[in-house]
């Protein structure tokens, strides 16, 4: 999945495109950061680290994720899994899905492996199986 990578030496945030809805959650809550207006529209100087990785902690989309440099350049280092799924249901919008767990589209293909996902519960989305927001615009109360 495509993807733009960003860093300040310590951590690189990555941002898919396909999956943010542009809900605003980042830009609303660091948006010396999160400047969708500039370019690049992610500022790597503009706050903490920790600051920065709060914020995409609690990105409900998955489109926003990060990784510690440390952990890029130790090759050896064995990764930890909680095989728990997450799945909550946002009022009258998408299903909110965190873990460890594979999306398999309609045709049976096997998406790239994401953390987080904003899966579409209105069936409207033009960017199917994600939530591109669109449900804000009809009628659904689901
Ligand atoms: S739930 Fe968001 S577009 Fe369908």
């Amino acid at each position: 999945m495509e993807y733009r990578s960003y860093t300040n030496g310590e951590i690189t945030v990555y941002w898919r495109p396909k999956l943010c809805n542009h809900n605003g959650y980042c830009y609303e809550n660091l948006d010396s950061v999160f400047d969708p207006l500039d370019r690049p529209w992610i500022n790597m100087k503009g706050a903490t680290t920790e600051e920065i990785i709060d914020v995409i902690e609690h990105c409900p989309t998955g489109a926003l994720t990060y990784k510690r440099n440390s952990e890029l350049t130790e090759s050896n280092k064995k990764e930890t899994t909680n095989n728990t799924v997450v799945i909550n249901v946002a009022p009258n919008g998408p299903f909110l899905v965190k873990g460890d767990f594979i999306i398999i589209d309609k045709n049976g293909k096997e998406l790239p492996k994401i953390e987080k996902a904003m899966l579409c519960r209105c069936g409207k989305s033009r960017n199917m199986p994600f939530c591109d927001g669109y449900h804000k615009e009809i009628d659904f109360r689901g």
